[in-house]
């Protein structure tokens, strides 16, 4: 859970200085991890966390702190959790044309490409597909000045989360424990406490709650249903719109036939290390406190609306 890596890392804690608070969360440690603030080098950072919270940490450096990944199984808060299904193709979990279908989203290659910091094999993949959607969106949720131009192309995946997730019928338990491995991913390449906590209210208060009411998270996207937690087990959403979202209903098991075997699909990789571009990490810049807060825009309105809620 999120205070558990909140006492992890803030153990560790010193990688970096303060953020100042004209920097967004990814421009902060672009600059720090990859020096160079451009577009490429904050879709980098970006690759390197996404695929760190899917397949678990391969990274050097790495400050110490350990990540399962999305696809290893495990506990959250005392219940064991098992996201593997859902992307292997093994459950008719996928929204296509409203319905729940069996897609296998490790068809471009599995972890092999993501240790070599990309996104699938081939681009025609529904991995390279996924991945890519992947570095767009969070390139957003974490402030990524660079997002939208020719280096860093905008989110252009479906608005509603809430519709991609929708036949997965996902838990509380499911939808934390995503939000753990990215906010753990995050924490292994030194993201301080006190920005981990911004991510991981963002992430929980967007889309851990059921019932959501329209919310904008891509700008040009406007307002869109969200909530990816949909069962029982989800707290409901502060004004909430429960006749907006459709019963849920738990996915089925694929045929066999459509099934793919989750050992094809290893995520352990052993040994392989990968290094971030330049191998060292750069000195932290000099931060300067105080000032105007103009984090990530959707972060800086969660936020705003999380304070509430934490005082
Ligand atoms: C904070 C939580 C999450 C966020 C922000 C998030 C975000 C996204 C985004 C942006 C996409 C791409 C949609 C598109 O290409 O149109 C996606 C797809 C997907 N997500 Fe999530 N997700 C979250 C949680 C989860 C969880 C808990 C699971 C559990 C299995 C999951 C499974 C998937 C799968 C299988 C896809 C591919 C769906 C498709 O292509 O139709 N996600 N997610
Ligand atoms: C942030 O503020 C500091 C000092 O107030 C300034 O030197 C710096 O250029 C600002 N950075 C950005 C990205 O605006
Ligand atoms: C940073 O980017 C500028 C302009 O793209 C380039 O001239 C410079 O060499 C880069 N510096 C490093 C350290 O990569
Ligand atoms: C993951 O991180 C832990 C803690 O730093 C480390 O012991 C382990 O070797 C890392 N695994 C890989 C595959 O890099
Ligand atoms: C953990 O589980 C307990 C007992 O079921 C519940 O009261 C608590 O809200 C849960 N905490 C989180 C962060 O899910
Ligand atoms: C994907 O690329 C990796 C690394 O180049 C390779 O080991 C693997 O066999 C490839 N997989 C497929 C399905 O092409
Ligand atoms: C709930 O709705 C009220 C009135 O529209 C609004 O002022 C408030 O910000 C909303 N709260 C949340 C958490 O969306
Ligand atoms: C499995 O196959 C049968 C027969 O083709 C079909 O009726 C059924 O809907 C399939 N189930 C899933 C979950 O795809
Ligand atoms: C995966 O499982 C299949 C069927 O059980 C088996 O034939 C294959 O050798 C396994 N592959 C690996 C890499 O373990």
């Amino acid at each position: 859970m999120l205070f558990k890596i909140l006492a992890v890392a803030a153990a560790i804690t010193g990688a970096f200085a303060q953020r100042p608070s004209n920097t967004s969360i990814c421009d902060y440690y672009t600059t720090a991890l990859l020096k160079n603030n451009t577009a490429a080098n904050q879709e980098k950072l970006i690759t390197f966390i996404v695929n760190t919270a899917v397949i678990g940490n391969y990274t050097t450096p790495n400050i110490g702190i350990s990540v399962p990944g999305i696809l290893t199984a495990g506990t959250y808060n005392g219940t064991r959790v098992n996201l593997l299904p859902y992307f292997n193709g093994a459950l008719a979990s996928t929204n296509r044309g409203g319905v729940g279908r069996s897609v296998n989203f490790l068809d471009g290659g599995g972890a092999a490409p993501l240790v070599q910091n990309k996104p699938a094999n081939s681009t025609s993949s529904n991995q390279y597909i996924l991945l890519t959607h992947l570095y767009e969106y969070f390139g957003a949720l974490f402030g990524c000045s660079g997002v939208g131009t020719a280096d860093y192309p905008v989110y252009n995946g479906l608005g509603s989360q809430y519709q991609v997730h929708k036949f997965m019928g996902l838990s509380h338990a499911q939808v934390g424990y995503f939000i753990e491995q990215v906010a753990l991913s995050a924490a292994s390449f030194g993201v301080g406490q006190s920005d981990l906590m911004i991510v991981g209210n963002a992430l929980n208060n967007l889309f851990n709650y059921r019932c959501a009411p329209p919310t904008v998270v891509i700008p040009i996207q406007g307002a869109q249903f969200q909530s990816i937690c949909l069962d029982n087990t989800c707290p409901i959403s502060r004004n909430s719109t429960c006749f907006s979202y459709d019963s849920t209903t738990k996915p089925a098991p694929a045929n066999s036939t459509n099934m793919f075997t989750p050992n094809a699909t290893t995520t352990k990789t052993g040994s392989k290390t990968s290094s971030l571009a330049t191998a060292t990490v750069s000195p932290p810049p000099k931060a300067s406190h105080g000032g105007a807060v103009s984090v990530g825009m959707s972060f800086a309105v969660v936020a705003g609306g999380l304070a509430a809620l934490f005082l």
